[in-house]
C-alpha cells in the first residue's frame, strides 16, 4: 500500500513538470531530407495548412549525400508539456533564417519569438513570415513544422552539459572576457506535446536552401506578366480614373502590365462587401474586358474579414471565429464550407469576368486588430494556429480559384510562412524603411516567401529615384499609391530616369523568368543574399577583444553582416545606394565582375567603391554571366507571343545559362510543356566570342524570335 501511494505521489510530480528525454527516429523521406518526429505531432501544422507536396522531379536532381549533423547531437525533451529541441552549433558557425527579418542577416545570437505579426520595427520574431527554418554556414537547413509560436535560442544558452564548455574568464584582468559566452546549441521550444522536425543536406547553405523549397513544392512560377511594371490606385478611384490612368501610362510610354484596385472597388470596407462598388464601378464586366482589351490586368484588394452585408454573409456565418476583426467576421479558411461560401463570392463575382489576382491585406497583425489568442474557430483551430497559418490558408484557396482555371496569378499579401513556397504571393508592409526593405529581400531568400521592396511616396526626388531602382530589381516592380496618388513621372527632376528603369525591368523579363523557372524547377531562390553565393565567405570573429571593456563591458562583439546587396538572380549582385548616399562599398565574392552597364571589369573578389551617381543602381555580373533581354515592350508577351532576344555576355569564363520557356499563362508547364534552352559562349580559335543557343524543342510552346548577341566586356 505504502509503495503505490509513493508511485503515485511520484506519478503526480513528474506528471506536467517533468522533462521526459524522448528519442528522436531520423528517416530519410526525400533525398537529403530526413523527419524526425517528437512525440505526438498534432493534427493541424504548416505544411497541412499550405498543402505542400514535395516538388519529386526536382529533388531527385540534387546530389545525394549523408545526415549533414552528428545524430548524437540533436536532442529532444518534452518538459512541462512542451517540446524542447537541442540542435549542436559550432564556434565558426553562422545562421540564417528564421523568417522575414528586416535588420538582421546574422541569426546566431538570436532569441525570437515566432510570431505572425505586422513587423514592429525589431526583429524579435514577430514578422510577417515567421518561418521557422534555418540554414547554417556548415551547409544544412533545419525546419520546425509547427503552427505554434515558437520560442528559439539561436546560440545564447550556455550548457553545464556541453562537450565544449567555455572556459570561465575573469572581467576584471581579461580583456577578451565577452558577455556572449560560447553556446553550442540552438534550443528551441515547441509549445505543444508533438512536432515534426526535418533536416536539409547541402553540401551548401543554397543546396540546404533548395532542398527546403522544393520540399515545400519548389518556388512560385509567376505568370510572364507578374514580373512587368504595376501600379495600384488610390483607394477611392473610379473605372473611370483607372482607364484614365491607363491611358496616361500609355501616352508617356511607361509600361504597364497590372492595376491594384484598393478598398474602394468594394461597396464597403473595413469590413468588406466582397462585391463592387457599383456607384464607382457601374459595369465591372465591361470594365475589366476593356482593360484586358488594353493588355492591363486588375489586381483587387481584400482583407478576408466579412460584414453582415456581404451577400454571402448568411452562408458563412456559422463557419467563422468566435472574434472579429474591424467587425468583420473571420472565415476559418480550413471548413470546406466557409471556402465555398468565400471563394465562391470572389469567382462569381470576379474571377469569372477575369480580374487577375487579389491583394490579400492585414491577414498578419497587429494583435490590437486581429483576433486575440483566446478565439476559437468551428474547426477546432485555435486562435495560435490560425494566426500563424491565415495568410498560408488565404494565399492557397484564392490560388485554386486560378488552378481550376489553369491561368497563373501573381498577387500580394501580407502573411506567409513555411509551406508557402509555391503559393504566387509576394510579401509587402506599411513598414517604409528603405534599408531594411533590402536587408527583406535578403531574407525572403532564406524564409522561403518574395518580397517587394514597395515604392509609395517619397520626400525627394533623389528618394523616389532610389527607391524606384531597387524595386526595378526585385520580384514585383510597384507603386503602391492608393493613399499618396503618386504616378511613375510624380517627381519630374527624375521622371526620364525612371522611366529607363521601367524599360530596363520590361527588357530583363527573359532573365527574370528563367530566374523564376529555376525557383520553381530546382529551388534556387531568385532573390538572396549572399551568405548563399559560392565564394563568398563571411568572417566568423572567433575570440573578438572587447575593446571598450571598460565603459561598457556588455557590449557584443559580432561579425560584420552584409546587409545592403544582394543576388538578382544566379549572374547579377545588386549593390544599392539609400537617400543621401553618393559613394558605397560593395563586397564583391571571389572572381572577377563586371559592370553590368558596360561590361567593363569592376573588381576581383574584392572590397571596392563606388561612386555611381544619382542615375545608375550599382549592378555587377559573374565573370561569365549571360543576361537574355528583350525589346522594351509596354506590357509583357502574350501567351505564346514570339520575342526577340538580346543576349548579353559578361566577362573571359566560358559563359553558360539555361533560358526558361513554355506559355508564360498557364500551369501546362506542370504536365511537361516547357523547356530550357541552353546558351554557351565560347572564344574560338580567332580569340573571339562566340555564342550559340540550343534549338526550340520540338513541340514545345516556342516564344523565342530573333537572337543577336552583345559582348560586353572589351
Ligand atoms: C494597408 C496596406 C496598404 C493599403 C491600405 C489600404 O493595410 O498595407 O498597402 O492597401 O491598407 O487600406
Amino acid at each position: 500500500m505504502k509503495k503505490i501511494c509513493i508511485l503515485i505521489v511520484l506519478a503526480l510530480l513528474i506528471g506536467n513538470s517533468g522533462s521526459f528525454a524522448q528519442q528522436i527516429v531520423w528517416k530519410e523521406i526525400e533525398p537529403g531530407i530526413w523527419k524526425g518526429i517528437v512525440g505526438k505531432p498534432e493534427s493541424y501544422d504548416l505544411l497541412k495548412a499550405s498543402g505542400a507536396k514535395p516538388f519529386e522531379e526536382g529533388l531527385l536532381k540534387l546530389a545525394k549525400t549523408g545526415f549533414p549533423l552528428q545524430q548524437d547531437d540533436i536532442s529532444a525533451s518534452l518538459t512541462d508539456g512542451k517540446v524542447y529541441l537541442q540542435f549542436p552549433l559550432q564556434k565558426e558557425e553562422q545562421l540564417y533564417g528564421f523568417g522575414l527579418n528586416f535588420q538582421t542577416v546574422h541569426q546566431r545570437g538570436k532569441i525570437l519569438q515566432l510570431h505572425t505579426d505586422h513587423y514592429g520595427g525589431k526583429d524579435n520574431g514577430r514578422t510577417h513570415a515567421p518561418t521557422p527554418f534555418y540554414v547554417s554556414s556548415k551547409g544544412y537547413g533545419v525546419f520546425i513544422n509547427s503552427a505554434r509560436y515558437i520560442t528559439v535560442y539561436a546560440g545564447t544558452g550556455v550548457r553545464k552539459n556541453s562537450t565544449n564548455p567555455e572556459i570561465a574568464k575573469d572581467r576584471n584582468t581579461d580583456k577578451t572576457w565577452s558577455s556572449r559566452p560560447y553556446s553550442d546549441a540552438v534550443e528551441i521550444i515547441v509549445p505543444a506535446t508533438g512536432v515534426e522536425v526535418y533536416v536539409f543536406a547541402g553540401p551548401t547553405t543554397m543546396d540546404a536552401v533548395r532542398r527546403f523549397n522544393l520540399f515545400n513544392g519548389g518556388g512560385v512560377l509567376p505568370p510572364r506578366w507578374g514580373l512587368g511594371f504595376t501600379q495600384r490606385v488610390k483607394s477611392l478611384y473610379t473605372s473611370a480614373e483607372v482607364e484614365k490612368e491607363a491611358a496616361a501610362f500609355e501616352e508617356k510610354g511607361f509600361p504597364l502590365d497590372f492595376i491594384g484596385l484598393e478598398p474602394g472597388w468594394q461597396s464597403k470596407s473595413y469590413p468588406g462587401t466582397f462585391e463592387w462598388a457599383r456607384q464607382r464601378y457601374p459595369q465591372p464586366s465591361q470594365f475589366v474586358q476593356q482593360m484586358l482589351a488594353k493588355g492591363i490586368r486588375l489586381n483587387l484588394w481584400i482583407n478576408p474579414y466579412v460584414s453582415k452585408e456581404a451577400p454571402f454573409y448568411k452562408s458563412i456565418q456559422p463557419y467563422t471565429g468566435s472574434h472579429t476583426v474591424w467587425v468583420g467576421e473571420v472565415p476559418d479558411f480550413t471548413l470546406p464550407e466557409a471556402r465555398e461560401a468565400f471563394m465562391g463570392q470572389l469567382k462569381k463575382d470576379q474571377v469569372d469576368i477575369g480580374v487577375s489576382g487579389y491583394k490579400i491585406d492585414e491577414v498578419d497583425g497587429y494583435d490590437y486588430y486581429l483576433w486575440p489568442d483566446v478565439a476559437s474557430f468551428p474547426s477546432g483551430i485555435s486562435g495560435e494556429q490560425m494566426r500563424q497559418t491565415f495568410g498560408l490558408l488565404a494565399q492557397r484557396y484564392t490560388n485554386e480559384l486560378y488552378r481550376n482555371k489553369n491561368q497563373r496569378t501573381f498577387g500580394l499579401v501580407r502573411a506567409s510562412n513555411a509551406g508557402g513556397v509555391s503559393l504566387p504571393y509576394v510579401i509587402y508592409n506599411d513598414y517604409y524603411n528603405h534599408e531594411d526593405f533590402i536587408t527583406a529581400l535578403i531574407n525572403s531568400g532564406t524564409a522561403g516567401v518574395l518580397w517587394t521592396p514597395e515604392v509609395r511616396a517619397s520626400k525627394t526626388a533623389e528618394e523616389w529615384l532610389r527607391r524606384f531602382q531597387t524595386v526595378v530589381f526585385s520580384p514585383m516592380a510597384m507603386i503602391n499609391a492608393w493613399s499618396s496618388g503618386t504616378k511613375p513621372w510624380s517627381y519630374p527632376e527624375v521622371a526620364s530616369q525612371i522611366k529607363e528603369l521601367a524599360l530596363l525591368r520590361m527588357r530583363m523579363i527573359p532573365y527574370w523568368y528563367s530566374e523564376f523557372a529555376k525557383y520553381h524547377f530546382e529551388g534556387t531562390p531568385p532573390f538572396h543574399g549572399m551568405a548563399l553565393e559560392e565564394g563568398f565567405k563571411q568572417e566568423i570573429k572567433k575570440d573578438a577583444t572587447n575593446k571598450n571593456l571598460e565603459e561598457n563591458p556588455y557590449a557584443e562583439a559580432t561579425s560584420k553582416e552584409i546587409k545592403d546587396q544582394y543576388m538578382a538572380g544566379e549572374y547579377l549582385l545588386v549593390a544599392p545606394l539609400f537617400t543621401g548616399q553618393t559613394t558605397r562599398k560593395v563586397v564583391l565574392p571571389k572572381g572577377k565582375w563586371y559592370d553590368f552597364y558596360t561590361g567593363e571589369l569592376a573588381g576581383d573578389g574584392e572590397v571596392i567603391t563606388v561612386t555611381p551617381g544619382l542615375d545608375k543602381i550599382p549592378v555587377y555580373v559573374k565573370d561569365g554571366g549571360v543576361i537574355p533581354m528583350m525589346p522594351a515592350m509596354m506590357h509583357a508577351p502574350k501567351a505564346g507571343e514570339k520575342v526577340d532576344l538580346e543576349i548579353r555576355y559578361y566577362g573571359t569564363k566560358p559563359g553558360y545559362y539555361k533560358l526558361y520557356d513554355d506559355d508564360g499563362e498557364t500551369f501546362n508547364y506542370e504536365n511537361g510543356a516547357y523547356s530550357f534552352r541552353e546558351i554557351r559562349v565560347i572564344k574560338n580559335a580567332a580569340g573571339n566570342f562566340v555564342g550559340s543557343i540550343t534549338d526550340p524543342v520540338k513541340g514545345k510552346p516556342n516564344t523565342v524570335g530573333s537572337v543577336t548577341w552583345k559582348f560586353m566586356s572589351k
